[in-house]
């Protein structure tokens, strides 16, 4: 028998592998929420404008109440014959309330059906994402104000560098996320237009209201063309960029867990609610869930070129490659939720290690800057002279295995007679930092400031 939705002009039924490759009802079927408040939405303005009686209305809502709840409930049969959630759904509402089900895809395709539930999906899930990174930057900011004072070691390259505190870098995610947020809010805005009403490609020629429906649906305005509307999925893609970009940020702070946690670096200890086991080596507290973080950066990243890939030679308007826009944007946004969930549990639980790491900071000469400013403001040289005295002050310590601070003050003298006794207070990690006070650095009143702890 042909399909009973729109099987008109057809004598037989699919192929079975035909119906394998056309169904989408194993994934799609997590849009339920969005198609049943997007047919509602579309039944009420039916009825306002006069397209659809009001007791038409009240049978289709209801029904589709009901079939709310059956899913809810898990009392929904889904069937793969019927091949995605808008037809699994229309046809139980015709078992429910007979053949009045059929006047609610008057002036709708499925086209601006599934544009309008996946928009408005995309938009739950950018509100979610969206308090799972504020909660991120809150467990940072505690952080941060816990150890404004901390001093580790900055690196580039790898290198010591110079002493930054541990807040200060806590800080510079939270500013990472701070971005992150705004592409999302972004992306946000630009999708908040209701596609409904566009219906197959062209618009329809039915009195409906469009300004209506996208109230109802709490969006901005109706999109403005009805072919764009239909084959549109930028505002996916952007999402999808925009968690890309996040998880990229969330991997690099998984990568410096990594790091810290090993008995090398130590600089932190993940608590055991966020460490495993080895089977084999009993010493082992494996940081599984930074890794697993990192790692889940390469399945958002995925998602984003999948879905590209499938946009990139289509012409207009739907064409069905777009079914497959779902599972590389489901994907994507689960593993990205997990990853910051993940993520904030495993910094709030964190302890830095500070003797570990304030011993590191002070290893590498990390003050020789200090020393070189040092003589650009207290002895009068030219930075690039007092970057050449420095250089082999700090020979000079390496040739005797010492820090710049335990070099004796005759010593230096015999390399700068203009250095002074005064050059010592600029030479410990602690004094270096809390000098960095121009506006972004590292010093602990500005840190402690960033972080709203005063
Ligand atoms: N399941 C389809 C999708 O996700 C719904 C739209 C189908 N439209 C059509 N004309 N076959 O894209």
């Amino acid at each position: 028998m042909a399909n009973t939705m729109w099987g008109g002009r057809f004598d037989l039924s699919p192929a079975q592998i035909m119906e394998e490759i056309n169904a989408s009802i194993g994934f799609d079927k997590r849009l339920w929420r969005q198609d049943i408040l997007a047919s509602k939405a579309h039944a009420a303005m039916l009825a306002a404008t006069g397209i659809i009686s009001a007791d038409e209305e009240k049978a289709i809502s209801g029904g589709l109440d009901t079939i709310a709840n059956e899913i809810e409930t898990g009392d929904f049969n889904f069937s793969r014959e019927l091949e995605d959630i808008h037809l699994n759904i229309e046809n139980r509402l015709k078992e429910l309330i007979g053949p009045t089900a059929g006047k609610l895809h008057t002036a709708r395709s499925r086209n601006d059906q599934v544009a309008t539930d996946f928009r408005l999906y995309v938009r739950d899930q950018i509100d979610e994402i969206d308090g799972g990174l504020a909660a991120l930057q809150y467990a940072l900011a505690q952080q941060a104000a816990a150890h404004a004072a901390t001093v580790m070691p900055g690196f580039t390259h790898l290198q010591t560098a110079q002493p930054v505190t541990f807040g200060h870098h806590c800080l510079a995610y939270v500013e990472m996320l701070s971005r992150d947020r705004g592409r999302f809010a972004d992306a946000r805005a630009r999708l908040n237009e209701s596609p409904l009403g566009s219906a197959a490609l062209a618009g329809t020629g039915f009195p409906i209201d469009r300004e209506m429906t996208a109230q109802a649906l709490r969006f901005d305005r109706p999109t403005a063309n009805s072919l764009d509307a239909v084959s549109d999925r930028d505002f996916a893609l952007e999402t999808l960029a925009a968690a890309t970009i996040a998880a990229m940020h969330l991997s690099r702070l998984a990568e410096e867990i990594v790091n810290w946690a090993s008995a090398q670096f130590s600089f932190a200890k993940l608590s055991d609610r966020f460490s495993t086991g080895s089977s084999i080596m009993p010493q082992k507290r494996n940081p599984d869930a930074a890794e697993l973080i990192r790692a889940k950066t390469g399945r958002i990243a995925g998602a984003f070129h999948s879905l590209l890939m499938v946009m990139k030679g289509l012409p207009l308007a739907y064409a069905k490659d777009m079914q497959e826009d779902k599972e590389p944007v489901f994907d994507a946004l689960v593993s990205l939720k997990l990853g910051i969930a993940a993520m904030t549990g495993m910094v709030g639980d964190m302890e830095p290690n500070k003797k570990a790491m304030k011993k590191a900071a002070g290893q590498g000469f990390s003050t020789a800057t200090d020393l070189a400013d040092w003589l650009v403001r207290e002895a009068g040289l030219p930075f690039r002279d007092a970057h050449h005295v420095t250089g082999r002050i700090v020979a000079l310590a390496e040739e005797k295995g010492k820090p710049l601070a335990k070099l004796e003050l005759s010593d230096l003298q015999a390399i700068d007679p203009k250095i002074t006794q005064d050059v010592y207070s600029v030479l410990s990690v602690a004094a270096s930092v809390k000098s960095r006070k121009s506006y972004g650095g590292t010093a602990p009143s500005n840190v402690r400031r960033e972080a709203g702890a005063g």
